[in-house]
């Protein structure tokens, strides 16, 4: 089945919700707070800065973009009008920001008019990255920065031990949530093949730990490995339930990769 982030609006509205929440819930973890922090604490907000976001989702990450630029303007793009719509409703709060729908392959922005532009876990989810690395470059200023953050989803599990039946749903969620999990391993070369010069590559490890973090995940797999008759009922509320019974007893531990590249116009 086709990542559903490739195309959000033919999800439906039910998912747009549910996943609207989810980015929501992952941006507010300590660790992705933090990673977030660490390249806006990296970028330059001048007076009269624009600062863009590419694939912005329901606005998680613009929000704290758009605090951290104030009073410097910020805009966020994003393909799926049903997140637009949500971006717009949860950012009612930040005057300096607006959401439009715009793929990242056609900005409606000028050649170099753009100081600072972020693209946060959307490389992972297309089938070809360069055309928006190369509309990121031609929007830059000269004096520009990029920022692409992403997961390396290739080494996402939530195994606790060897044939660990849980790790059934990061498997699941990999292959059905997500384009290309081998994006971070390219993400240097891919960027220097698009004129840009890395100047900054990071990568932290994130742990799962709670219900907020993942179950809206993992029983999104498994609902649909039950609806593809792969799994019984029994196992569907199974699967369910370890996970909720590892997160009650401390003992989840779930386990994914960001990398976080910082490049400048070569
Ligand atoms: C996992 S979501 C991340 C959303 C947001 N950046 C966040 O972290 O909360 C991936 C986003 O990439 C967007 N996307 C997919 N293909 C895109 C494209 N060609 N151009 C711009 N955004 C795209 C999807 O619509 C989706 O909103």
């Amino acid at each position: 089945m086709a990542d559903p982030f490739q195309d959000v609006d033919a999800a439906g509205e039910e998912f747009i919700a549910a996943f609207a929440d989810s980015m929501d819930a992952r941006q507010s973890d300590p660790k992705m707070e933090s990673i977030v922090a660490s390249y806006l604490s990296k970028l330059k907000f001048a007076e009269g800065s624009l600062t863009v976001e590419v694939g912005a989702g329901a606005g998680a990450v613009t929000r704290r973009i758009a605090a951290k630029a104030e009073p410097e303007q910020v805009m966020a793009f994003e393909p799926s009008s049903g997140f637009v719509r949500e971006a717009r409703e949860r950012a009612k709060q930040h005057t300096n920001v607006t959401f439009e729908v715009a793929d990242g392959t056609a900005l409606p922005l000028d050649d170099h008019s753009v100081c600072n532009l972020i693209m946060h876990t959307v490389l992972t989810h297309v089938v070809d990255p360069v055309p928006l690395l190369q509309e990121a470059r031609r929007v830059l200023k000269s004096d520009g920065c990029l920022v692409v953050c992403d997961a390396d989803f290739s080494k996402a599990s939530l195994s606790n031990s060897a044939n660990d039946p849980l790790d059934a749903c990061a498997r699941a969620f990999v292959n059905e949530f997500v384009t290309d999990p081998h994006i971070v391993a390219k993400m240097r070369s891919l960027m220097t093949a698009t004129d840009f010069e890395v100047t900054d590559f990071d990568v932290q490890s994130r742990t799962v730990a709670d219900n907020e973090q993942m179950l809206p995940w993992v029983e999104e797999t498994a609902k649909r490995m039950l609806e593809r008759g792969e799994i019984g009922e029994e196992l569907f509320c199974g699967l369910v339930a370890e996970y909720k019974r590892r997160a009650a007893a401390g003992t989840l531990y779930g386990h994914q990769v960001f990398a976080t590249a910082i490049a400048k116009l070569s």
